[in-house]
This record gives C-alpha cells, structure tokens and sequence, in this order.
C-alpha cells in the first residue's frame, strides 16, 4: 500500500534563516532604507550617549545611527552569527571609532542595565520578537527616551510557510498607521506616531509602517 505522506516543510529558527541569508541581505535595499527613515524619523535634541539596535542584523539602523545621530555608544544585537559576521565587515569602514558593540544574542531580554538606554531601534524584526520585546525596551529606556520600531503592513505580509512559523503569535500585524500606534501606547509607550513607508524595490509590495514613541517619565503604577 502506497501511503500519501503530506511534505511537511523543515522547522526554521531565526538563526538558522537569517544566517543562511546573510550573504545576500545587503543586496537588498528594502532594509536600509526603513533604517534609516526610522532613525530620521526620531526628535532629538542632543546625540544620544547610548543607543540599542534590537536585532540588528548586519548592522543597517546601527550604521544609520552613527551617521545621523553622532551617539557614543551603539549596542547592537542579534541572534544570527553570519549577519553580525557582515555587520563586523562593514564596521571596518563605517565604524572606525568603533562605537558599536555587537553582540551575539537573543534579543529578548536584553542584558542591558535599567534605565540606561537613550534610543532603541528595532529595524524590520518585531514581527519575529514579539510584544514582549516593547516591555524590555521601556525596562531599558531612560525616561524620556526613544523607540523607533518597523513593522510590516499586513496587507502586504504574505509570508511563506517556513517564515511564518517564525513570526511571533501574540503580536497582531497592523493594517492601519492607528493600529501600529496602539502597539506602542499599550506596552505602556506615550507620544506614539506612525507613518506608512512603502520603500520602491524588489517584486512584491513590501508597505510596512514606522513607530516612533516615548518612554514615559514616570512608571506606570
Ligand atoms: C529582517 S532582519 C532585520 C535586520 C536589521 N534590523 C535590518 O533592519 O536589516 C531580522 C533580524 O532579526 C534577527 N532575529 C530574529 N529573532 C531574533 C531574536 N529572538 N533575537 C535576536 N535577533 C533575532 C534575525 O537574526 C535577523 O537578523
């Protein structure tokens, strides 16, 4: 007897993926540019001492940020080698004071001090992190201080089923600017704004939004 046996597609995790794409994310433009209008996008009025990359991949927002913000410190994270191994490349040129640290690990929790943080960025990956991560970015935040956050369209987030598997449940995906707000506002962030960036590349429609938000002055009770 012939048994039918359903394909059943390998399980992925985010390290295994991203460090398979990490030769060829670069040649992509898509990223860099929502980097680097989330990290235009912040109001600040003096250069950060300390800014967080979350998932940093191979360094876009922490290169952006050394650009744009002149900060003195970026600590950069991410759970996939082979892109930190690309990001480490590019810093020889774009990083010759050597302001970042990259690190190798989970995202979420970050082991960074309380309070410390000035800016967080978190480029085109909360979608694989989960609400979670808000709660320890304003844990790492100093009162006042900035996130700048992506997060995809979900009219234009069709991923395939290997890559969906990686994509954090508790996490809607918004179809409107008010409903990437309201991501923001309910982990507790305030001043929270959003805007559609619908970057021109590649194939498909890639719309996603961009978050920018406020750690607030005092805890919440
Ligand atoms: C689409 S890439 C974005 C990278 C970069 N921020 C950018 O804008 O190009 C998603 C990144 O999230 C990282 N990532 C996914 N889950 C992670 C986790 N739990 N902890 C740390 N990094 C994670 C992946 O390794 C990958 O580099």
């Amino acid at each position: 007897m012939i048994r039918m046996l359903r394909r059943i597609p390998p399980v992925q995790d985010p390290a295994t993926a991203f460090d398979a794409a990490a030769d060829t994310y670069d040649d992509d433009p898509h990223h860099g540019t929502i980097a680097e209008a989330l990290v235009r996008g912040l109001r600040l009025t003096i250069p950060p001492a300390l800014v967080v990359d979350v998932a940093t991949g191979t360094g876009v927002a922490a290169f952006a940020a050394l650009r744009l913000l002149a900060p003195e410190r970026v600590v950069a994270v991410d759970i996939a080698s082979r892109m930190l191994d690309r990001a480490r490349a590019k810093a020889v040129h774009e990083d010759t004071a050597c302001r970042v640290d990259w690190r190798l690990a989970p995202a979420v929790p970050l082991d960074l001090r309380d309070g410390r943080a000035d800016v967080v960025l978190c480029a085109s990956s909360l979608h694989f992190l989960g609400a979670a991560a808000l709660h320890d970015w304003l844990r790492m935040l100093r009162p006042g201080g900035q996130v700048a956050f992506s997060i995809p369209m979900a009219d234009d987030f069709h991923p395939s089923p290997e890559f969906g598997r990686m994509v954090a449940a508790h996490l809607t995906i918004p179809s409107d600017a008010a409903a990437a707000t309201r991501i923001a506002i309910e982990a507790g962030f305030v001043a929270a704004r959003a805007e559609t960036a619908a970057p021109a590349s590649g194939d498909r429609p890639r719309r996603a939004f961009l978050v920018w938000a406020t750690a607030p002055n005092a805890p919440r009770l």
